[in-house]
């Protein structure tokens, strides 16, 4: 009788496990990572890892020999346990950047000498202050097939002296993010611990074929702007299996500010986020602000949320313009929340006065399914713009309650339209319940 049971529940968890691992979508095979044949170390260029000695020198003469001794399968630039102090750096194409376990490199705080880049055309200016930005700690200009990898070693940012000078106000420019890419491809950044950025952390910007896994982000929970990921007017990014603990939004996907997106036109698509934890006081997963150049076909799923401020957070104004369409919010738990989901189009926050007040966001084909949370304040914030409602959108299986004697606010919403199935509280009259001829039928996430 024993070993019938034990047969049938072996039998159960072997169906079970094989159904598992045949559902275990992974990043895997979007972007390939080639074996490096050549290895070098940055010791060989007078990498000193002691912490104080700086290693500006020693980095860019090992990336400058990376990127002039073209090998076929490009090269893997070893950094071994020890803490290496250097200002910022580019990386080049065909490289891996490999950080021992116990490698650490860490940014100067020489603020004054940190060299400025142009700001991006679809922001049209630096995004905290007009003019040119400061250049990202570390940085990948025009490149391809570059792997950030290694033991779980760590980049440092040290980025309190840049949080100060926010505080205080003495920033001139706009500050730098600890990793950027721009107008690349091919990168995959894997199993390193990101810390104390003194901005945005992760910033592809017009790329496209970005794996990021593996990956541990954080900064103080006080920390301005520190947001962890932020997918920007890029394309066919994959982010798993991390965790992201920071000041600002966990993970952001943008595509450009107001009249410069609009112009520059490149829109986010083809995002795919799953299996992400973390806690902020801030978003979970943004889309937005900044949208001007559209953000299409995004999926977030198996994400879970603690301590925060705003669990699903989508942000537009009138004045951007873009269209924000087909995102699916999948197996979303949210413990301890102001506000479980948020869809707005009144944020506010403009480059300029230059804006067009006839660019308005279109928001449309938004599905949030199977979202679960306690400690919620608010269950759901949704607000349209006048004229121009938010549409298709589809709350299906969705339960945010609040903490046990804690008064909560109910749902709130105007100037949408959409359906609504199995949500508790009850969200808004404008959400009709009829599930099948409503929103969430939609060939979009059929
Ligand atoms: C690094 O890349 C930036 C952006 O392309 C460029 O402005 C800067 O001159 C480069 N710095 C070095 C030291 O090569
Ligand atoms: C690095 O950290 C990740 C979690 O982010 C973990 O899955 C992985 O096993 C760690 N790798 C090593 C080599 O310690
Ligand atoms: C909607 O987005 C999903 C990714 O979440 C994608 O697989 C699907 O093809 C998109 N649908 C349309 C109609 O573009």
């Amino acid at each position: 009788m024993h070993q019938f049971i034990l047969s049938i529940v072996l039998c159960i968890s072997a169906v079970v496990s094989r159904r598992a691992v045949a559902e275990m979508a992974t990043c895997s095979g979007i972007v390939t990572m080639r074996y490096r044949y050549d290895k070098i170390s940055i010791t060989d260029f007078g990498g000193v890892g002691d912490g104080k000695t700086l290693n500006t020198k020693a980095f860019r003469a090992a990336i400058y020999r990376i990127h002039h001794l073209k090998r076929s399968s490009g090269t893997l630039l070893y950094i071994p346990p020890g803490v290496y102090l250097t200002e910022s750096f580019n990386l080049t194409s065909h490289m891996t950047l490999y950080l021992a376990r116990d490698a650490v490199i860490k940014a100067t705080q020489d603020t004054w000498n940190w060299p400025l880049v142009d700001p991006l055309p679809s922001y049209g200016r630096g995004r905290e202050r007009p003019g040119k930005r400061y250049m990202s700690f570390i940085m990948g200009d025009g490149v391809q097939d570059v792997v950030i990898t290694g033991e779980n070693g760590t980049i440092d940012g040290q980025g309190d002296i840049w949080w100060n000078m926010w505080t205080q106000r003495t920033l001139q420019y706009t500050r730098p993010h600890l990793i950027e890419f721009m107008n690349s491809k091919q990168i995959i950044i894997s199993n390193i611990i990101f810390k104390n950025s003194p901005y945005w952390n992760i910033h592809p910007v017009y790329c496209s074929d970005v794996v990021i896994r593996y990956v541990t982000i954080l900064a103080p929970r006080n920390s301005p702007n520190t947001d962890g990921i932020d997918p920007d007017s890029s394309s066919n990014v994959c982010i798993e299996d991390s965790h992201i603990s920071t000041g600002d939004d966990l993970i952001a996907i943008k595509s450009g500010w107001d009249e410069y997106g609009i112009t520059y036109g490149r829109p986010s698509s083809e995002i795919t986020i799953r299996r992400v934890t973390g806690s902020s006081p801030f978003a979970g997963i943004a889309i937005g602000s900044e949208t001007s150049g559209g953000v299409k076909n995004v999926l977030a799923e198996h994400i879970s949320l603690f301590n925060m401020g705003v669990g699903i957070h989508l942000k537009t104004d009138v004045g951007r313009g873009g269209i924000i369409r087909n995102l699916t919010f999948y197996v979303v738990y949210i413990e301890n929340a102001e506000k479980g989901i948020k869809i707005a189009g009144d944020t506010g926050d403009h480059p300029d006065n230059n804006f067009n007040p006839n660019a308005i966001p279109v928001v449309q084909d938004i599905a949030m399914k199977n979202i679960w949370g306690i400690k919620v304040q608010q269950p759901g914030l949704i607000k349209g713009i006048k004229d121009a409602p938010f549409t298709g959108i589809c709350l299906s299986n969705i339960n945010l309650y609040g903490a046990r004697g804690l008064r909560t606010t109910p749902w709130e919403c105007s100037d949408v339209k959409g359906s609504a199935l199995k949500v508790s509280p009850w969200p808004c009259s404008e959400l009709v319940g009829n599930y099948n001829t409503g929103s969430c039928s939609s060939p979009f996430w059929a």
